[in-house]
């Protein structure tokens, strides 16, 4: 057996949300680099033109389909079409997602009790309903597929405590949680379930920060790897959770964060006071 083949994915079947640009768009390529024909989805089918032609250019099939998470009934819509266009589903790569933002899609950096219901519903209705209809909806597909796998892209803001991102980390938290449940109750349908949970990252959901450098410097400073990822860096992690390089996978979350979520015992980056255990 060559190992790098337990990469390849030659024919399979894969719905990546959220695929018009940032971490969905690094995948999708990624995917189609692999070997799989895509459904890609974000609001408009305009904003997946770029997208669409960097997977034909790999010589894959690449379907658009448009439609807002934020409405009801729209994420089993986006999963039938996908379906129907593809002729079924063996990956499904859940991405799509938001922050706290206002009406104007300005994000709101404030304490949850500074935060208007409204803003805390946005976020759970795109992060969470629509992610737990998502695959409600797949999970037909994914039976009847003999490689399935389901990744939902959460966050390390699942695995920590953010002020002023709470409705995003607990979202987040949830599709960690809701990953978990699913593995153990698909797996004897053969169906792998992972979440995968990037850290600081630079896309445009994060431009607020890394635009305003006294912050994007502060918020690197707090990573032991000491700077922001890019999208290249979560790729690898999202194709080994698709592919059978993780067979044996299911009900993980995947961190990829630069150690940010590690608990350090707030030793980051400091002297250790002398011990007695300390040698010269
Ligand atoms: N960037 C980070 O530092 C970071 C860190 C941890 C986790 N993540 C997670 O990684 C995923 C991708 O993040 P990103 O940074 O690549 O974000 P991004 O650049 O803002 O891209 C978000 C994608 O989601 C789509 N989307 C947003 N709202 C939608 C809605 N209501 N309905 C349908 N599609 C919608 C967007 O499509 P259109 O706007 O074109 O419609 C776009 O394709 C998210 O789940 C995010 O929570 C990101």
């Amino acid at each position: 057996m060559n190992a790098v083949d337990l990469f390849r994915l030659e024919g399979a079947r894969a719905l990546v949300t959220g695929a018009s640009r940032g971490i969905g768009k690094g995948i999708a390529e990624t995917l189609a680099d692999a070997g799989c024909d895509l459904a890609v989805t974000a609001r408009t089918t305009s904003a997946l033109d770029d997208t669409v032609r960097a997977v034909e250019g790999r010589r894959r099939k690449a379907v658009a389909i448009a439609g807002d998470l934020a409405e009801q009934g729209v994420a089993a819509d986006l999963v039938d079409r996908a379906a129907s266009a593809l002729g079924g589903l063996d990956i499904v790569v859940h991405n799509a997602g938001v922050t706290p933002m206002d009406e104007d899609g300005a994000p709101v950096v404030a304490p949850l009790q500074d935060q208007r219901q409204e803003v805390w519903d946005a976020v759970i209705a795109v992060n969470l309903n629509a992610t737990a209809a998502l695959c409600r909806a797949a999970h037909p597909y994914l039976a009847d597929s003999d490689r399935a796998s389901l990744v939902l892209v959460s966050s390390a803001a699942g695995l920590i405590g953010f002020p002023t991102l709470e409705s995003y980390g607990a979202s987040k938290a949830a599709q960690i949680s809701l990953a978990r449940s699913l593995a153990v109750g698909w797996a004897s349908q053969g169906i792998r379930v992972n979440a995968l949970c990037p850290g600081w990252t630079r896309t445009d959901m994060t431009a607020f920060a890394t635009e305003a450098e006294p912050l994007s410097d502060w918020l690197a400073s707090h990573v032991p790897l000491g700077r922001w990822a890019t999208v290249d860096e979560m790729v690898g992690a999202a194709l080994f959770l698709s592919s059978p390089a993780s067979s044996y996978v299911t009900g993980h979350a995947l961190v990829v964060d630069g150690g940010v979520s590690v608990p350090d015992a707030g030793m980051a980056g400091r002297t250790l006071p002398p011990s007695p255990f300390t040698t010269e």
